[in-house]
């Protein structure tokens, strides 16, 4: 199979650039876009080849299959700038294969690697600007998969549409994270489509994530289908939670999404003498260690969260506060996975992958 390289994917450039309206200094997240975008078709079987245009709306029939079945797969990952402007992402081809295993249980065709690896780095090039250099900033990159074939019978769409967008972003949440466990509501169930980054698994959160947020809350955490006694993820991260000096966190299944954080968490965490255990974490134990003073800090791990500390929890109307530690896990391994991410340091894993 032949492959493409960046160099030779075609580039249609804007002529209505946005970077010089575009406040660098106060970016929140995901709320303004690069000026383009990589755009790919699947039709007649195969996937057309990808090319870089101006960022723009689509145009779609009312009877495409998004609308209707929500045939729809993303990922989230960054690009970072170091102090000399050159370009790293972070284990990009582990977002690739995420995608192509979201997209396989979605009944989506997985886009080639190549078409996704070089199209980024074609894209990245062209939107270079637009990688913001302030530590804390980047630019969070979203690749998607939809069906923008059309017909109201329900299976899957006949074509599809694969997009690479990109928005210069600062930290996802703002201010201090508080988490309801979730007790009535589950985000997924064995034999679901909880590990992939279905974007239906989102929609599914929306309503329960807004009725916690009435109540004060920023997150809810997931707790499993079955029993409700045993945690899984957050809406849009992984868990961990230390008790006394160990780092615990739930085994990946197939409800929970194998985050690329957390497993370098993980390893990082060993890396540096943090004793870690995944396994199964019941609410029960969390409590317990909140109650005795041995529940030291929990903390959310993901693309668009980094490691975001969580200030405490509600579990059935009752609120734990978590102390606030001056020598936290969390925050000695955002500095040591986000100095790999931003080459500040050695990078022992070799996660890093310079774009050229
Ligand atoms: N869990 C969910 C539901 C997510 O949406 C995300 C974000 O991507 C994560 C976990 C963290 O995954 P990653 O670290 O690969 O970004
Ligand atoms: C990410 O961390 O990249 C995610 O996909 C989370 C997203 C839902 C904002």
């Amino acid at each position: 199979m032949s492959t493409i390289l960046a160099e030779n994917i075609k580039v249609e450039k804007t002529k209505n650039s946005k970077l010089s309206e575009t406040d660098f200094d106060n970016l929140s997240f995901g709320k303004v876009f690069s000026d383009h975008m990589l755009i790919c078709h699947y039709k007649n079987g195969s996937w057309n080849e990808p090319k870089v245009v101006p960022y723009q709306p689509l145009t779609l029939d009312p009877a495409s299959k998004i609308f209707h079945y929500g045939q729809s797969v993303f990922e989230g990952m960054k690009a970072y700038k170091d102090e000399n402007n050159d370009i790293y992402l972070f284990r990009p081809e582990d977002n690739c294969k995420r995608l192509n295993i979201s997209a396989k249980r979605l009944a989506i065709p997985e886009v080639p690697e190549d078409y996704f690896m070089e199209g980024l780095k074609a894209l990245l090039k062209v939107d270079a600007d637009w990688i913001p250099t302030d530590s804390g900033s980047s630019l969070y990159i979203r690749p998607f998969i939809f069906a923008s074939g059309n017909g109201f019978h329900a299976s899957p769409a006949e074509e599809y549409t694969f997009i690479i967008a990109t928005a210069p972003s600062g930290s996802y949440f703002s201010g201090k994270v508080k988490v309801a466990i979730e007790q009535k509501y589950s985000r997924s169930a064995n034999g679901g489509v909880g590990y992939a980054k279905a974007g239906g698994n989102y929609a599914g959160q929306f309503y329960p994530t807004q009725l916690a947020i009435e109540k004060g809350y920023n997150q809810v955490i997931w707790t499993d289908d079955n029993t409700h006694e045993f945690i899984e993820e957050a809406g849009a991260m992984n868990i961990f939670v230390r008790i006394n000096n160990t780092l615990l966190t739930a085994p990946t299944s197939d409800r929970i999404l194998d985050g690329i954080t957390r497993k370098s968490i993980i390893e990082i965490a060993e890396a540096n003498g943090i004793p870690v255990e995944v396994r199964k974490v019941s609410v029960k134990e969390i409590i317990e260690a909140a109650e005795k003073g041995s529940l030291k800090e929990m903390f959310g791990s993901g693309t668009a969260a980094v490691i975001s500390p969580i200030a405490g929890f509600g579990y059935e109307g009752t609120d734990y506060d978590l102390p606030e530690l001056a020598d936290s896990y969390a925050s000695k391994l955002k500095k040591l996975i986000t100095d790999i991410q931003y080459n500040r340091s050695e990078d022992p894993f070799g996660w890093r992958v310079k774009v050229d």
